[in-house]
């Protein structure tokens, strides 16, 4: 669910393992900044399936972290703004966008070796994924993290704000009709409201290990 930390954990555990970490978020981000580019609107399905279809987007792993580029073009920063953020739900949404974001997306697992992030891969992109964690922990412990992020750029957010914001969108990615968030019933859940990172992290990569030396790893 949104908060769980997915991409803070994702990131450190593709660096522990020397694995290639694909946030698939950043894809849909990707799409939605061209959208607004191109002055479409997420109601133009068409237009932004045929838009999502042409672009070429690439991730790749620079020093600082995960750089994405759109049509060549580099977009790290700019997939982060509200405006995007406020947009992506919707373009998210659209069936064709998604469709066409999986085919990329496993195209990127197909030879191994990637760190994965996203709420359908367990489910949907990649059933066959020889390790699957469905990270969780109480809204609460959520809450209070996203709070802490943050207040440090915004002094009048609330602690109770956050909550309810977060409480929202889990009803919203619960009950949606595209790719609803589920966990895979393979999936190891994980709760991290007690955790702190790299002890969330030892966890996963030594499920890893294990599974390579059960030769589960290809
Ligand atoms: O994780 P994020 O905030 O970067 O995700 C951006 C948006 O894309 C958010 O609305 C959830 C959606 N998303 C999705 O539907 N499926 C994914 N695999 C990844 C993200």
């Amino acid at each position: 669910p949104a908060g769980a930390g997915k991409s803070t954990i994702a990131r450190l555990v593709a660096r522990e393992l020397g694995y290639i970490y694909v946030d698939t978020g950043a894809m849909y981000r990707a799409v939605t900044l061209c959208m607004i580019r191109a002055g479409l609107k997420a109601d133009q399905e068409d237009a932004v399936g045929d838009l999502a279809e042409k672009l070429e987007i690439q991730l790749r792993t620079g020093t600082d972290g995960q750089i994405v580029l759109a049509d060549g073009r580099d977009v790290t920063r700019e997939i982060r703004t509200t405006e995007v953020a406020q947009l992506v739900p919707a373009v998210a949404k659209i069936e064709r966008v998604r469709r066409l974001m999986v085919v990329k997306q496993r195209t990127m697992a197909a030879e191994g070796g990637v760190v994965m992030d996203g709420r359908d891969i367990g489910s949907k992109v990649l059933p066959d994924a020889e390790v699957k964690i469905f990270l969780t922990a109480s809204l609460e412990e959520r809450a209070r993290r996203r709070y802490e992020e943050l207040k440090q750029a915004d002094a009048d957010v609330t602690y109770e704000r956050v909550l309810r914001d977060l409480a929202e969108r889990d009803e919203i990615d619960r009950t949606r009709k595209v790719s609803p968030l589920v966990v895979a019933e393979d999936a190891y859940v994980l709760d991290t409201s007690d955790l702190t990172i790299p002890e969330v992290v030892e966890i996963i990569v030594a499920r890893c290990r294990k599974a390579m030396e059960q030769g589960a790893v290809r």
